[in-house]
């Protein structure tokens, strides 16, 4: 299959991608519990293990919005409970967009370096606003100031415009005090 992109040249020849090879034997499948959530937890546990795996909870989340649009990007997995796997992400975001349309997601856990990936689909549900709120407290300071300068998934004008903000909340909010958790973080504005 050939994905068309208007790309002119490669910068890569063919046989240097074709020649882009290893041998795998890393892992083998062993035995996995036969309760998926606890083969899923044995092998995060392994893959936060291993030193080439950086961000072992990192994962590709494809959603389905307007027009059919696929679209695809990387969150990092914070909770495994209930069943469920949790990610926070920005309510105003194309990403939060395309679930109000559209629940059923997937998600993939790339564990190259194991020679490991775990597929999920499933159907999603917003945490409670309680919960993002806490969450967002546990954020180290600069990415709660981050989290209120980027409009997630707009476009901007310049870097000049994003640095602004980061510098507006920064100034609003100085480091050592309680940064309030954005609105988008928790509902749809
Ligand atoms: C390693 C990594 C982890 C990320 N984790 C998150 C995350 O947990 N939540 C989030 O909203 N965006 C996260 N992002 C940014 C998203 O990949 C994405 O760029 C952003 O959320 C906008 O996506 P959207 O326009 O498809 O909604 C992460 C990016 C990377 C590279």
């Amino acid at each position: 299959m050939t994905l068309d992109t208007s790309m002119e040249e490669n910068p890569l020849d063919r046989d240097a991608i074709r020649a882009m090879r290893r041998s795998y034997g890393e892992a083998g499948l062993e035995s996995l519990p036969d309760n998926p959530f606890v083969a899923f937890s044995q092998w995060l546990a392994e893959a936060a293990s291993v030193p080439a795996i950086v961000e072992a909870n990192a994962m590709v989340l494809s959603t389905l919005g307007d027009n059919n649009e696929i679209s695809t990007r990387t969150v990092l997995l914070k909770d495994i409970s209930e069943g469920g796997f949790t990610f926070f992400t920005n309510y105003s975001s194309r990403k939060a967009r395309a679930i109000e349309l559209n629940e059923q997601v997937t998600l993939l856990f790339p564990w190259f370096a194991m020679e490991r990936q775990i597929a999920i689909s499933g159907i999603t549900e917003k945490v409670s606003a309680q919960e993002s709120a806490d969450y967002f407290a546990t954020r180290p300071w600069s990415s709660q100031i981050g989290a209120w300068a980027s409009h997630q998934s707009s476009p901007l004008s310049s870097r000049e415009e994003l640095e602004q903000r980061y510098a507006g909340a920064s100034q609003k909010w100085p480091e050592g005090t309680v940064v309030p958790v954005p609105p988008h973080w928790v509902d749809i504005e």
